[in-house]
């Protein structure tokens, strides 16, 4: 059993790696602004761990608050050291993700993303926990074939959020090299995480309009969004649209975990690695699929292509498979399926929702 601070654990991703955790055993420190979030997905883990007869037993803690605020990330670390032990590392999910907000708010964006880490990494040293497993993304690369984007392609971000990443990539990377006999890194670049928990208890619930495909899709099916505008039909893929590799959330909740256990293993070292399955699939293939597979109509139209998108974004996840021993398990069926269970059963996502289904 480690204990595990846990940023922006609340979200998307976040929520889906802290059940795992906690199903592991793990005891965990979770602080969320909630700015992108609800507090209810962190309720609805107890939900689920108590039908899988799973005791948490004061494992998991709860903090709300902001990274850039050094109060509270202190006050974590001295929680942590109450009954002995420490923190033994961070999984740091915090962050804004929005590619068309980056461009409207850079200084949002590099305040948020950066900042807040900068501050995150100085109470880690201070607390001496030098393990650190870093939400990265492939926006950090500048990928314009359908060759696979390997952890050697070309660093080149085209929009302020994919440079916030990149440039919290290079501070990890000056850190560990300052001191590389200490320090355990992680940076997880994630391709496109879709789908739910298959419980559908817990899944993706954005506040606002949705900027991604996925939740817009089952927004659309659930009537609360009348269409879908597909941002370009003229790209230079297989059939016109934008082509991603989509990854179900739980399979990414599990490389985590994989990473988890290979840094707390092995000695200091700092490790770069995409998550994806290493399929491309489109706009149209995605919606196509998740008519199929749920039965329901997708209503769309086309727009002009969106500011910052790259046509075709695909990993090569050969690296994490014999790094990790990890290769995602479900398909683009399961993602679909388990998305919309989740939209079904939370027709507003965790906002008035119906505890008791
Ligand atoms: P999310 O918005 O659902 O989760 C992020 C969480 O961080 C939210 O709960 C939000 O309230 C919290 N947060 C944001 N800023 C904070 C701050 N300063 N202090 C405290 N809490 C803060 O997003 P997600 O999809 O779960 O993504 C998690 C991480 O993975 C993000 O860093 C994101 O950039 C990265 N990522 C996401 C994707 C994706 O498509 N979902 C792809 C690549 C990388
Ligand atoms: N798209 C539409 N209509 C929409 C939303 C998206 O046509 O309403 C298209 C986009 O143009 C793109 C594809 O659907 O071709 C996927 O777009 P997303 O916004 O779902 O995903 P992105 O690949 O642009 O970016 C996402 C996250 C980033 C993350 C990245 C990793 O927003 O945080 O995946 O690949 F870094």
């Amino acid at each position: 059993m480690k204990k595990i601070l846990v940023t922006g654990g609340s979200g998307f991703i976040g929520s889906h790696t802290c059940l795992l955790l906690l199903e592991e055993g793990h005891e965990i420190f979770v602080i969320d602004s909630h700015i992108n979030s609800s507090p209810k997905s962190l309720e609805r883990l107890s939900t689920i761990i108590e039908a899988e007869n799973i005791f948490l037993n004061g494992k998991l803690h709860i903090y709300k608050g902001d990274l850039r605020d050094n109060k509270i990330l202190k006050k974590i670390f001295l929680d942590a050291n109450k009954n002995g032990g420490s923190i033994d590392a961070v999984l740091h999910f915090a962050g804004l993700k929005s590619v068309s907000e980056s461009f409207n708010s850079p200084m949002l964006y590099w305040d948020a993303n950066v900042n807040s880490t900068i501050n995150l990494l100085k109470v880690m040293e201070a607390n001496n926990c030098k393990t650190i497993i870093f939400s990265s993304s492939a926006n950090i690369y500048n990928s314009k074939t359908p060759q696979l984007t390997t952890e050697n392609s070309e660093i080149n971000p085209v929009n302020p959020y994919g440079r916030t990443k990149a440039v919290i990539e290079r501070i990890l990377t000056d850190i560990f090299e300052s001191a590389s006999d200490t320090w355990r890194i992680a940076n997880l670049r994630y391709f496109n995480p879709i789908g739910a928990h298959p419980s559908g208890f817990i899944g993706e619930d954005p506040q606002g309009v949705p900027s991604n495909l996925f939740p817009f899709i089952t927004q659309v099916a659930a009537g609360r969004r009348k269409e879908l505008t597909i941002f370009g039909n003229n790209w230079p893929t297989k059939d016109g649209t934008g082509v991603r590799d989509y990854i179900h959330v739980m399979d990414l909740a599990e490389g985590h975990l994989r990473a988890l256990k290979y840094l707390l293993d092995s000695k200091p070292r700092l490790l770069n690695l995409n998550l994806g399955t290493g399929k491309g699939t489109s706009v149209l293939e995605l919606i196509e699929t998740f008519e199929k597979v749920n039965k329901v109509s997708i209503p769309y139209s086309f727009v002009n292509r969106r500011k910052g998108d790259l046509p075709i974004t695909i990993a090569s996840n050969e690296l994490c498979k014999t790094c990790l021993n990890w290769t995602p398990q479900r398909t683009l069926e399961d993602m679909c399926r388990d998305g919309w269970k989740w939209q079904l059963q939370n027709p507003k996502g965790y906002f008035n929702s119906n505890e008791n289904f």
